[in-house]
């Protein structure tokens, strides 16, 4: 962890404020860490930007690509309505199982299915089974984020709502040449979609608890 600066004090105090976490969070957050796995999921308040978006548009068909603990997919299925799902594409058979268990301790399973692979081979056969989605939200490998816009596009109808996180790494991806491979992939995708003329997009930049990264936000016309 970084020293505390005026931006993660301000994101805890924003945090604290407007997306203090429940027990099933807290937990689900409690239990990844205990399994080992990587502490890279949401903030709380990344959390419910995604879920207000998601509530925001009405959101029925959620994709999401990276469940990790399911920690965001806990927010995401939260702004469904009774009838709404939400499917979630992991490639570790671990961290899929401690998803469904955070899942189920939230009372979601219901409305939640885990897809476990590579995204690249489940996303075609996920998009024949349950396109169109109304709401991505891309967290997967960042490095092959350029290869799955094409099958995101294929999966999503007209006014859906796509997301893809961590999309600025601390300014990496400004050097086509880094060396940071998540970075390449994030300038790929961005400028495709920024280039793209079925979307209307923009990307957000953030700094706070998760240092400093990006959120992109486009639109399907
Ligand atoms: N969305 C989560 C964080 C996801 S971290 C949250 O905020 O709570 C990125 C996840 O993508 C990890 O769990 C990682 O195992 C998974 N992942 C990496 N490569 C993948 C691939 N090829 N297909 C599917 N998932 C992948
Ligand atoms: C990483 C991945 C994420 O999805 C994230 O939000 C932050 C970091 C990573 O792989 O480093
Ligand atoms: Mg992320």
């Amino acid at each position: 962890m970084e020293t505390p600066n005026i931006f993660t004090t301000l994101d805890r105090y924003i945090d604290d404020l407007f997306a203090p976490e429940d027990e099933a969070l807290t937990a689900a957050r409690k239990e990844a860490r205990k399994a080992g796995l990587p502490e890279i999921q949401v903030s709380s308040g990344q959390g419910k930007f995604i879920y207000l978006l998601a509530k925001v548009v009405g959101a029925r068909r959620i994709l999401e690509l990276g469940t990790l603990g399911g920690y965001s997919a806990i927010w995401l299925a939260r702004a469904l309505p009774e009838d709404g799902s939400l499917v979630t594409l992991e490639i570790e058979n671990k961290y899929a199982d401690v998803a469904a268990a955070n899942l189920a301790r939230a009372g979601l399973s219901n409305k939640v299915e885990i897809v476990v692979g590579p995204a690249l081979d489940t996303l075609p056969k996920v998009t024949d089974r349950r396109a169109p989605f109304d709401f991505v939200f891309l967290d997967a490998d960042k490095i092959n984020y350029p290869n799955y816009f094409p099958l995101i596009m294929r999966s999503v109808g007209k006014g859906a709502l796509i997301l893809a996180d961590n999309v600025i790494r601390k300014g990496a991806v400004l050097d086509p040449k880094s060396d940071d491979p998540s970075a390449r992939g994030a300038r790929a995708f961005n400028a495709m979609i920024a280039a793209d003329p079925r979307l209307e997009a923009v990307v957000l930049q953030q700094v706070g608890i998760k240092g400093h990264d990006g959120l992109a936000i486009a639109r399907v016309t």
